[in-house]
């Protein structure tokens, strides 16, 4: 693949049939979105996970539709080869359908983004298939969905039983044949992954899903080693940037304190 050129939906599907893994990342501003798209990702998702981890929310019910479109005309504003896909937060497309493309379409208009993502499958088969026709490409999101965890009575694994298990892969063909250009499978079985991927044309992306999916996403806080001492069992910290922070923060007020910090060097006489 090019390294300079924009990555694209097609790039994607070509990534699925050669069997090249997609690896993608959430972001939140252009700081994290210019080292992550140095780093290699193909896509960055501006994920609602913003709720938990730069809006202090406690779940992602909170974000608004706003909020949303700042972090993601951000995260574009720092990119230039990897996708960004802003993530509808809860209440900005389940109202009405017309609703639903008119917010869409924000995400591309105002902020430059390259598609958006929503939660669901079935039931959200012809707004899927509403926004795409109008050209707005959809990444999709079926298993476990953090939107409806209030009525789900919580976080679980999702598709353990058989009956749960067809009714995901139902939701990730209805969402393929509605016209999402991939779809997200968080917290559902290895075993049932493996069989959503193989059955897929459109390339599946993993959160909880196993190693068996077409590529990962993982939420970049979780990942940095900024999120607190909570970690997903999904996740792992391949750095420990807080306690970086941390140190640094503390040198400085130290410095400040001792009187050694401005030096003569940070000064103009
Ligand atoms: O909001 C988010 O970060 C997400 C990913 C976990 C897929 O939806």
């Amino acid at each position: 693949m090019d390294s300079e050129k924009k990555i694209t939906v097609r790039d994607l599907w070509r990534m699925k049939q050669s069997g090249e893994k997609i690896v993608t990342v959430t972001a939140y501003d252009a700081i994290f979105a210019r080292i992550a798209d140095e780093a290699g990702m193909h896509l960055l998702l501006v994920g609602d996970s913003a709720g938990n981890t730069v809006l202090g929310y406690k779940n992602t019910i909170p974000v608004t539709l706003e909020q949303s479109l700042m972090l993601t005309a951000a995260v574009c504003r720092g990119v230039k080869r990897a996708m960004v896909i802003g993530d509808m937060p809860f209440m900005s497309y389940q109202i009405s359908e017309a609703e639903a493309v008119r917010n869409a379409g924000r995400y591309l208009k105002e902020c430059g983004a390259d598609g958006v993502k929503l939660e669901g499958g079935r039931s959200v088969y012809p707004l899927i298939r509403r926004m795409v026709d109008s050209g707005i490409p959809v990444f999709a999101h079926v298993g476990l969905l953090p939107q409806s965890v209030l009525k789900d009575g919580g976080y679980r694994i999702h598709g353990k039983s058989d009956a749960e298990a067809e009714a995901i892969m139902e939701d990730a063909l209805a969402v393929q044949e509605a016209g999402a250009f991939a779809v997200v499978l968080e917290g559902v079985p290895s075993s049932l992954s493996e069989k959503i991927t193989a059955k897929l044309t459109i390339p599946t992306i993993g959160i909880g899903g196993g190693a068996g999916c077409d590529g990962q996403i993982q939420v970049i806080t979780d990942i940095l080693g900024l999120g607190g001492a909570f970690l997903p069992r999904h996740a792992k910290r391949f750095a420990t940037l807080a306690d970086t922070a941390t140190a640094a923060l503390r040198q400085y007020a130290d410095e400040v304190r001792a009187g050694t910090f401005p030096g003569a060097e940070n000064c103009t006489k």
